[in-house]
């Protein structure tokens, strides 16, 4: 008897249980010495990025093609959305020619989840909106473990930054936790979540002597509505990440990027040795290399 597969989309990072997530720093640890392996070889992945990005749709892009999978890039702004055809009738039309995967990032949180009704195919969410930003979040994880060799239960993450409105923090202060990192949320009162779970601070300097990890986050302006401060300089004085505060602390600094250069972190820190930002960058590729291998 013909065992059918069951279709497993990333929407957010609990869609994995602990021990896949684990199983995932195993085998990306793996690929990160694999330049090419053909296991989805056969394999056909599209993505589609309804938001600029850099780094996830490079990453996936790479990561497909390490795999021996084939990838097309929906170009929106050449596509027939401009003349009016709903998301979900693309996603049908683009599920219609049979691909192995979608992956999707869009400006409306839940967008992707609403989208799985439509495909024959997992959904991989490279971020919508607020809510979510699940390889984003393992590829930190990945980071942190790599940097303490495992030893990651009980070190404490300060998340600094616009926390209210970035998906990076969404999804890392539901994974980390479940991996015994604890978090202090650093913000001014404009971007701090309504939470009680975790500690608050508004100053980086009232915790630093507390904390492992440093996490900053770019100010997503893109999603205000309002100017909160007079220039990002005003914001920078209270929030940009230096080697002032830092000084000599035996503590790594990562940030999901985009970073802007002297308002989430000073030069000097970008090019510190504690500096993961680029790092992160490489783990991307070798976390997505896992993720697609067990999705696909
Ligand atoms: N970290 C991240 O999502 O970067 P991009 O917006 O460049 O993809």
């Amino acid at each position: 008897m013909s065992k059918v597969r069951q279709i497993r989309h990333l929407i957010t990072e609990n869609d994995f249980s602990k021990d896949e997530i684990k199983d995932i720093l195993s085998k990306a640890k793996i690929f990160s010495n694999i330049q090419s392996y053909d296991k989805l070889k056969d394999k056909l992945i599209i993505t589609l990025f309804f938001e600029n990005s850099t780094r996830t749709r490079s990453s996936f892009e790479i990561a497909a093609k390490r795999l021996g999978a084939k990838v097309v890039n929906l170009d929106i702004g050449t596509s027939s959305s401009s003349k009016g055809e709903s998301l979900e009738d693309t996603v049908s039309n683009l599920n219609a020619m049979k691909p192995d995967a979608i992956v999707i990032r869009h400006k409306t949180s839940g967008l992707p989840d609403s989208l799985i009704k439509y495909v024959d195919c997992p959904i991989i969410n490279a971020g919508d909106g607020k809510n979510s930003h699940p390889t984003q979040a393992m590829l930190d994880l990945y980071t942190i473990h790599e940097h303490f060799n495992g030893d990651i239960e009980n070190k404490t993450i300060a998340i600094v930054g616009d926390i209210k409105n970035s998906r990076v923090a969404s999804s890392n202060l539901r994974l980390l936790p479940r991996f015994g990192i604890i978090p202090i949320l650093v913000s001014p009162d404009c971007f701090m979540p309504d939470d009680d779970i975790f500690e608050k601070a508004n100053s980086l300097e009232d915790v630093i002597d507390k904390v492992d990890i440093v996490m900053s986050l770019r100010a997503q302006i893109e999603r205000h509505g309002q100017n909160y401060y007079k220039t990002p300089k005003h914001y920078a004085i209270d929030y940009c990440v230096t080697k002032e505060i830092l000084g000599d602390k035996d503590i790594i600094l990562l940030h999901p990027g985009p970073v802007n250069r002297n308002i989430d972190i000073s030069d000097d820190m970008l090019s510190d040795e504690r500096c993961k930002v680029l790092q992160q960058v490489t783990n991307g590729v070798a976390v997505r290399m896992a993720i697609l291998e067990k999705l696909l």
